[in-house]
């Protein structure tokens, strides 16, 4: 049964209209132990989702719905192992990347587990090698930059975990991320470097992805031309499922960390992939990371839905989307080290759910994957909360908000907490015409001013927020929120009855890019719209 025509979603539109009258500043006046009913804890994270346009009834049907789409089935079908990616006959196991029980994880019968911690030894007995020393360039120098090259999952995961665990970095052993096919990004990187000191990750999952193969090409040529072809294989590793396409780039299977075709790019950062993250950081702390992430792992198996954060995330989701009709979703951490979050969801969730046709290839008829965006805050305040406070359309909004922080500045992180929960409650709570007046008599405006003004200052709140909290960022807390986010993609995805795990829309471009390429490197021509033949005329034209 197509989503748009599911009982449970017309039950909870048309419940959901009862609640059109009722403000969240009434629902909190009505009820004062609101936070406490609407808020739970799990895997360290407070979940508090008592700012979202819900009651008692709203969360039944919500639940009813998850119930009723079959979610259930399709959380066990995933940990067991069933290849829910349909389109490309794969499993979806990142959990059993993270898997720390000793429960096998079965692949067409047979435990992947044991090469999953193969791999996770050879990673530490690597990280721990670079970071003593003892892994040298091919000169015998200590390796003090480490540059890894991959771009999507193989860059924004790790990328993204190594600034939020900066605190845990040191200062002697530097990790970098090179991912733009644009020179700027490798040439304005490895400009300062020292090739005798430099180690290079290639991360990519196929090992052809045009960006990082041409930025890998560029590594190595700048490695062999200062350090010899020695340099490669001492300074060059890879991160890949392709072990043919590494050893043709020069890259022995000693030096390669491999991870399987049930890993999906965005969903990578705890394989192999992670790498980078087990340098910067030391391997323990990248172990902490995977323990973060299997307790929720384990919370998302076995909570009853009303009580299962994932589940209660993505189902809040989709009454924003489905039910109130938004089409973006701002995530908006109140920590500077995870200013790199929004740019990790906005591939896991885009790329999974970025999607027009169902497991079936049936088309939607419904809103899928909202657009995510976000930044740091306080940051964000100064940039788009404008819009999100008194713009035509309301936008739900995450707020992400460590409670403590690793940089004790004078009182700047009370600050910080201060105006992320400010934030939440001027969206719910909005200002009255009565309290903008009151506030501008208060300003001594004269009543000609105030009445000119007041359309201009009232903020219509009632404008839903989910609070997710955590005591502090650490590899811990870090990992348990990350699998938070992947997993209520996967329940969003499970819902509307669309494959969360592959990415055909990435394929079309690729095809026309390397159609293009040789129109501008030389005279080719071939037909194209005027505008595509025009702009290709603007390259050869220069000046
Ligand atoms: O964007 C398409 C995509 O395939 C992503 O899913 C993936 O994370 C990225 O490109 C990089 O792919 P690879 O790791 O194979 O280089």
């Amino acid at each position: 049964m197509l989503f748009s025509s599911s009982p449970a979603l017309a039950a909870l539109r048309s419940y959901a209209t009862t609640l059109d009258t009722t403000s969240l500043r009434v629902l909190f006046a009505n009820d004062p132990e609101r936070f406490r009913r609407f808020s739970l804890e799990a895997a360290g994270l407070l979940f508090d989702y008592s700012k979202c346009r819900v009651d008692a009834e709203t969360m039944r049907l919500l639940c009813t719905l998850a119930e009723e789409r079959g979610l259930r089935e399709r959380i066990d079908a995933m940990f067991r192992g069933e290849r829910i990616n349909t389109t490309e006959q794969r499993s979806v196991l990142h959990t059993a990347l993270r898997n720390r029980s000793s429960e096998p994880v079965l692949v067409d019968g047979s435990d992947v587990m044991p090469a999953v911690g193969r791999v996770l030894e050879a990673m530490r007995e690597f990280s721990e090698r670079v970071r003593s020393g003892e892994h040298a360039g091919v000169t015998g120098e200590r390796i003090t930059d480490v540059v890894n090259i991959g771009i999507g999952g193989s860059d924004l995961g790790p990328a993204m975990v190594c600034q939020a665990l900066q605190p845990y970095t040191r200062s002697d052993l530097r990790v970098h991320f090179v991912s733009n096919v644009d020179g700027a990004d490798i040439a304005t990187t490895l400009a300062p470097l020292d090739p005798a000191r430099t180690l290079f990750i290639i991360a990519s999952k196929t090992f052809t992805t045009q960006e990082t193969m041409a930025n890998a090409r560029a590594a190595r040529r700048w490695l062999v031309r200062s350090a010899g072809e020695g340099a490669v294989a001492q300074q060059m590793v890879a991160l890949s499922t392709n072990h043919a396409a590494v050893a043709a780039f020069g890259i022995e299977q000693e030096r390669t960390f491999e991870f399987w075709d049930w890993v999906g790019g965005r969903y990578s950062l705890w394989s192999a992939i992670g790498l980078s993250i087990a340098v910067a950081v030391g391997f323990d702390r990248f172990e902490e990371l995977l323990d973060g992430a299997h307790e929720l792992d384990a919370h998302f198996r076995s909570a009853p839905f009303e009580r299962n954060v994932p589940v209660l995330l993505g189902l809040l989701r989709i009454l924003s989307v489905n039910v109130h009709g938004a089409q973006a979703v701002a995530v908006l951490p109140y920590s500077q080290q995870l200013r790199r979050l929004p740019a990790w969801l906005q591939q896991l969730d885009m790329e999974s759910n970025g999607k027009r046709v169902t497991l079936a290839g049936e088309s939607v008829d419904w809103q899928t994957g909202p657009v995510i965006f976000g930044e740091p805050g306080t940051n964000g305040q100064h940039s788009f909360h404008q819009l999100l406070h008194q713009g035509a359309t309301p936008i739900p909004c995450d707020f992400i908000v460590p409670m403590r922080s690793a940089y004790a500045v004078d009182d700047q992180h009370a600050m910080l907490v201060a105006n992320a929960l400010a934030q939440a409650e001027a969206l719910m709570r909005g200002r009255t015409a009565e309290e903008a007046r009151a506030a501008m008599e208060q300003e001594g405006r004269a009543s000609e001013e105030i009445e000119r003004l007041v359309p201009h200052r009232v903020f219509p709140g009632n404008r839903p927020s989910i609070t997710i909290a955590m005591e502090q960022v650490t590899p811990r807390s870090l990992g348990a929120l990350l699998a938070l986010y992947e997993h209520a993609t996967f329940v969003q995805g499970a819902i509307w009855g669309i494959n969360s795990f592959d990415q055909w829309g990435v394929e079309l471009g690729k095809q026309l890019a390397g159609a293009i390429l040789p129109e501008l490197t030389g005279d080719t021509r071939t037909h194209h719209d005027s505008s595509t033949a025009g702009l290709i005329e603007r390259y050869h034209r220069g000046g």
